[in-house]
């Protein structure tokens, strides 16, 4: 791997995992680097490791630049193995070097690897200075994980913040003004959307503690896919926006059939809302993947969700939806459900009921059809999308 470098002396030493398809049920259809900087002046800091099976490949990244036993500082950014995971390798080689960490994570990295206990723990303020080059530190509690951590350096003004402003996205490129931007936004905001959504608020605040700080960033170095140096606001204000639920006029609709009659229902309404303007994503759960849909319904202004009803209760890709979204958090959009059913049914209730303990906005009407919808189910169908689209152009 060429050396390649942010600025004078900062390096990135990561690696690229092109093949990674499932990042802990995180679909990454276009895999995702692992990054990792080295900065080198009179003193050596190592930014962040990666994953355990690629430590021989950082291990020569590194070598490239320096030999891994005049590494003076390794600074754990955050604890999650995909960060830390080559944290004993690196450890072994640089046996002088003091681990730098956030309190919490100082706490829990014998958690992770027992035996590393030359830590020594900064807090937001702090600074450490390497030679001509001062790294300062800005805790980030869970963002996302209760030991997470930014490392600014103040001469080049390049913030690392670790997982944050990240994508899973491995290209041979480094920079975002080298890759596609539409690729790029993609990835970034299904990273927001699933890793990062429901700490929406902790976002805001973090962005606005930033702004005060009044320190100039020229660049950002995340710890997955490219780094931000063309326009690193762009990102920021992508936060912005995310963090404070804002949205477009676009629905999603999702649902699950075992017959075809849910299915049919979900087209009509569709079909209610694209006759009205309204740009509908439409997703069949079981064919399709969770994060993908939280990914679309990130901005959208409208969700709308149907379920057949089996064995008196939501059907199980269904419920599995509504678990995984109602955990992260969703804000500013309105629900919307509707569902097929024999004779008891259940599944409108049910949803209604979870959507409602959540806090969702829920619309005031549902649609329910016995078996297959009749020419005037059908109908009805429509005319429920044409009502939701209207109440999106309004809103
Ligand atoms: C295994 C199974 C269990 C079902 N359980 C119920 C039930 O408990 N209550 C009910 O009202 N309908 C029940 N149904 C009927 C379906 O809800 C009904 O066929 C509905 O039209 C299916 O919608 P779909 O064509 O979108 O799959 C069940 C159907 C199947 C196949």
């Amino acid at each position: 791997m060429a050396n390649i470098e942010l600025a004078k002396d900062v390096y990135w030493v990561g690696v690229i995992d092109w093949d990674i398809r499932d990042f802990h049920g995180y679909s990454t259809r276009r895999g995702t680097t692992y990054n990792a900087y080295l900065i080198v002046d009179e003193k050596v800091a190592l930014i962040d490791t990666v994953k355990s099976n690629f430590s021989d490949e950082f291990l020569r990244n590194i070598n490239e630049i320096i030999n891994p036993s005049d590494i003076d500082y390794i600074i754990i950014n955050h604890l999650e193995k995909d960060h830390s995971g080559s944290l004993p390798s690196i450890a072994e080689k640089a046996k002088n070097a003091k681990i730098i960490a956030s309190k919490r994570c100082g706490e829990d990295i014998p958690k992770y690897y027992s035996g590393l206990s030359n830590v020594e723990t900064v807090k937001t303020g702090d600074q450490l200075r390497l030679g001509r080059k001062t790294l300062q530190f800005i805790e980030a509690p869970m963002l996302h994980w209760p030991d997470s951590m930014f490392t600014y350096i103040v001469e080049n003004a390049i913030l690392m913040p670790n997982d944050a402003f990240g994508q899973h996205l491995a290209t041979s490129e480094r920079f975002d003004d080298e890759v596609d931007e539409a690729t790029l936004m993609e990835e970034a905001a299904k990273y927001y959307a699933n890793i990062l959504m429901p700490l929406s608020p902790l976002i805001a605040r973090k962005i606005q503690e930033l702004i005060a700080m009044k320190i100039p960033i020229k660049m950002i170095a995340p710890s997955h896919g490219v780094i931000w140096r063309s326009d690193p606001m762009k990102i920021v204000n992508a936060y912005m926006r995310w963090s404070e639920g804002k949205t477009v006029d676009k629905a999603v609709i999702v649902y699950d059939s075992m017959w075809g009659s849910t299915a049919a229902m979900a087209r009509a309404i569709a079909e209610g809302m694209t006759s009205r303007g309204i740009s509908v994503k439409f997703f069949k759960l079981r064919d399709s993947d969770l994060t993908d849909i939280v990914a679309e319904i990130l901005e959208a202004k409208a969700v709308v969700v149907g379920s057949p009803t089996l064995n008196n209760a939501i059907f199980p890709s269904v419920a599995a939806f509504l678990n995984y979204i109602i955990n992260l958090k969703p804000r500013g959009k309105l629900w919307a459900f509707f569902s097929s059913y024999g004779w008891g049914g259940g599944a409108v209730k049910q949803m209604i009921e979870a959507a409602g303990k959540a806090g969702f906005t829920i619309y005031n009407q549902s649609i329910e059809a016995q078996y297959a919808p009749t020419k005037e189910k059908i109908a009805e169908c429509f005319n429920f999308g044409v009502a939701i689209a209207e109440r999106i152009k309004s809103s």
